[in-house]
């Protein structure tokens, strides 16, 4: 059931003879499919695919684990079959995280003691980001990231890069995005039960936004919508930053099951009747009818395509109207400059963003990955979570979790106990002397 993406022979054929300590492996774990891209640094901040893999996923429910086997399962194959395609034995992988407990508060790190003498380094700016805690935050929740949005510098706010400024303190303003415990947990155990080790963690709107959106959308402030099979994710982007995300329970499925309950077909035939003929914009013309064989029993079933639209035009309003719930939310009431960039499986549906346009009065764009050297097969909405991580995991050091975990305890018993010029040294002498 699964399949193998080809890869451009070129590409394939590059990565033969590179060592296996460059590699890199992200997992995107979806409702509808599981993505496995193998690939490497490309030394300009990105990163090379290699090979890639991808299977229906099983035991996943709007973006979160509820059959481990089955989900084990799944990521196995997707694994297999993109090590197969890139012909590099990839062990270890980043997975992207979704699912409605995915949140983002604006929390504040502060660092002292930065040395007025010296000028501000980029380590010392990691520490002020490390420092940052989301007030209040539940014991059952977990920080994935604390992406920094601006910097005071001596009580001068608004800094966009303080590296090189004199100050004695910093404080960044940071977006923490936090997710439930047991969520990751579960994840990460049926990742790792396929026997691939997990480097590290990305949060969907994270890794969409790093695969489709530029730094010039960022930066005028713009609305992000991953509509996958199970859920959709809305992020809000501004000043080159993330502002806010948040999850909706309503993907491209729900748009199949309506189908399926309203025609009372079965779930594959309304699957295939909504993306061979469905549209969610009404200006289907005439009385048109379609007919297509039943995949599950053989029977052909016939059905105008305007009653098709009604159904999908009712179903992305309603997506749309708990978009702009969101938004207002987030303190939105309005789009922002930059408009709305749609992606993910569940955009390609014909007209959707047409819905999009009249229900929020914006400016919409479709988008997908296009970066120059991606293979032409991956150049698809639905795997843009997926090449964004690989993007993501290209950046960042490889580690373990249980290593990050650690360190992450480490630096935050430094940060809180021991401020002031090498702190890191003394605090390690004293525990040396003792
Ligand atoms: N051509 C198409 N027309 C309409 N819908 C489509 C089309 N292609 C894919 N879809 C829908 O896209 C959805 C899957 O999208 P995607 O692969 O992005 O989801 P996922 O990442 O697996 O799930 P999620 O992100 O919700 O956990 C399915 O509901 C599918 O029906
Ligand atoms: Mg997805």
């Amino acid at each position: 059931m699964s399949r193998r993406i080809r890869i451009a022979p070129r590409i394939r054929g590059k990565g033969r003879d590179m060592a296996k300590d460059v590699t890199i492996a992200a997992i995107d774990v979806g409702t509808s499919k599981v993505l496995t891209l193998i690939g490497r640094r490309d030394g300009m901040g990105g990163a090379e695919v290699l090979g890639a893999g991808l299977a229906p996923a099983a035991g996943i429910r709007k973006g979160v684990v509820f059959d481990a086997g089955a989900a084990r399962e799944s990521i196995r194959e997707s694994m297999e079959d993109a090590r197969a395609a890139a012909n590099i034995p990839a062990a270890s992988a980043f997975i992207t995280i979704s699912g409605g407990h995915l949140e983002a508060h604006s929390c504040w790190g502060t660092l002292h003691s930065v040395g007025e003498d010296a000028a501000i380094t980029s380590a010392e700016l990691a520490r002020a980001i490390e420092a940052a805690r989301p007030e209040g935050l539940s014991p059952r929740k977990e920080v994935l990231h604390k992406l920094p949005r601006s910097f005071a510098v001596d009580g001068l706010r608004g800094v966009r890069n303080p590296i090189g400024m004199h100050a004695l303190r910093i404080d960044v303003e940071t977006v923490c995005v936090t997710a439930e415990s047991s969520s990751v947990n579960a994840l990460v155990g049926a990742v790792e039960s396929a026997r691939v080790h997990v480097d590290g963690t990305v949060a969907v709107p994270v890794a969409t936004a790093e695969a489709v959106l530029s730094p010039d959308e960022m930066d005028r402030g713009v609305v992000l919508m991953d509509i996958g099979g199970g859920v959709t994710t809305v992020s809000v982007f501004r000043n080159g930053a993330l502002w806010n995300a948040g999850v909706l329970p309503l993907g491209g499925n729900q748009f199949t099951t309506d189908l399926s309950l309203a025609l009372n077909i079965a779930p594959e035939t309304a699957e295939e009747l909504k993306v061979r003929y469905g549209q969610a914009a009404l200006d289907v013309t005439g009385d048109e009818s379609v007919e297509i064989e039943s995949p599950a029993d053989g029977r052909l079933v016939r059905v105008e395509r305007r009653v098709i639209a009604r159904y999908l035009h009712e179903r992305a309003g309603e997506l749309f109207r708990l978009a702009d719930r969101k938004l207002n939310e987030f303190g939105f009431p309005n789009l922002p400059p930059a408009g709305l960039v749609l992606t993910g499986g569940g955009s390609t549906l014909r007209g959707i963003e047409r819905v999009a346009r009249q229900q929020l009065g914006a400016p919409v764009k479709f988008a997908f990955p296009e970066d120059p050297g991606l293979p032409y097969d991956l150049r698809d909405p639905a795997f843009s979570a997926g090449v964004g991580a690989l993007h993501w995991a290209s950046r960042q050091p490889v580690k373990s979790t249980r290593e990050s975990d650690r360190r992450q305890k480490f630096n935050d018993s430094y940060a809180q106990a021991n401020a002031g010029p090498l702190s890191w040294l003394k605090g390690r002498m004293t525990k040396v002397a003792s």
